[in-house]
């Protein structure tokens, strides 16, 4: 709106979603669940996108249920163009239209343990695919749909370790690790990010990044007391921490904000 006067303005219905279409890779996951319940407690439709061994279906229902609104769940791999046409004629059939695009999904764990210098092709391969390529194809298929219709807010994360090196130290004594394959993956879903948000800027398309970091998920009691030593805020985040920046990224409230990425990283960047 063309005004100087914020008393004309609303900024609590600046963050509802409501009747917004919103469709979140990695639905299923440690975060993906709270991007979910947020956008849906704040009146998206949510599209739970997932793998098959995820059952999306079965948690957009409990959405559906729990927030008395249509939801959906689509089983698929976002490294599959296939998958990805199928997901955006999903949406169509059911809502016809989309308004957000969240991509949270991310494969590295089975790359944990492995030293740099064993990293295979395949296991190198298999994480760019997923986390760069399925990107790369949700936002090209989903992402150029919202441009051809009026516009729209997509979410990307990268990480930490796209924007830091892993402090080595962070794992000592414990059974864990961060692979670099996923830190690279990441840095180009960073790189995507910031050129989409160029690219479409004039298309009503906002590209944003939200970076999460150490969100709690039962770990190892070392890995936490080394966290919290290396941490401004001497503590792992939990996945509901996340999800404000989801709500104000994909809402009306950052109109003007794209190519930002929101460290929700409690100032692990900062020293
Ligand atoms: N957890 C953290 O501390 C942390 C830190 C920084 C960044 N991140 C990023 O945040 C996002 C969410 O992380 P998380 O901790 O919830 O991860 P998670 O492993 O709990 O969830 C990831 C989800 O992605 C899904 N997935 C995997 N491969 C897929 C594929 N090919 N197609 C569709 N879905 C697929 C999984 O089934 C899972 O439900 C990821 O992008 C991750 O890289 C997480």
């Amino acid at each position: 709106m063309r005004t100087t006067d914020p008393t004309q303005i609303d900024f609590r219905k600046k963050f509802e979603l409501n009747d917004k279409v919103v469709v979140i890779t990695g639905a299923c996951g440690l975060v993906g669940r709270a991007f979910c319940e947020a956008a849906a407690q704040f009146g998206a439709h949510v599209v739970a996108a997932d793998i098959p061994q995820s059952n999306p279906a079965d948690y957009a229902a409990q959405l559906e249920e729990r927030h008395g609104r249509p939801m959906l769940g689509v089983a698929l791999d976002v490294s599959s163009r296939e998958g990805v046409n199928g997901l955006k004629d999903a949406v169509l059939d059911k809502f016809g239209r989309i308004d957000g695009l969240v991509n949270g999904h991310q494969n590295k764990s089975h790359l944990i343990f492995e030293p740099f210098e064993e990293v295979s092709d395949d296991n190198w391969d298999t994480v760019v695919h997923i986390n760069l390529k399925g990107t790369f194809l949700t936002c090209q298929v989903l992402g150029a749909w919202m441009a051809d219709n009026g516009g729209g807010s997509i979410i990307n994360i990268p990480s930490t370790y796209s924007v830091v090196a892993p402090n080595q130290n962070l794992y000592k004594g414990t059974s864990l690790g961060c692979p670099a394959a996923y830190s690279a993956s990441k840095g180009g879903v960073d790189a995507l990010s910031r050129y989409l948000a160029s690219y479409w800027a004039q298309k009503k398309v906002r590209v944003n990044m939200i970076t999460p970091h150490g969100v709690w998920n039962n770990h190892e009691e070392q890995f936490e007391q080394n966290f919290a030593r290396f941490s401004p805020m001497e503590r792992l985040s939990y996945n509901h921490e996340v999800a404000g920046a989801l709500i104000y990224l994909l809402s009306d409230a950052s109109s003007y904000v794209t190519g930002d990425n929101m460290l929700v990283e409690g100032g692990w960047t900062v020293w």
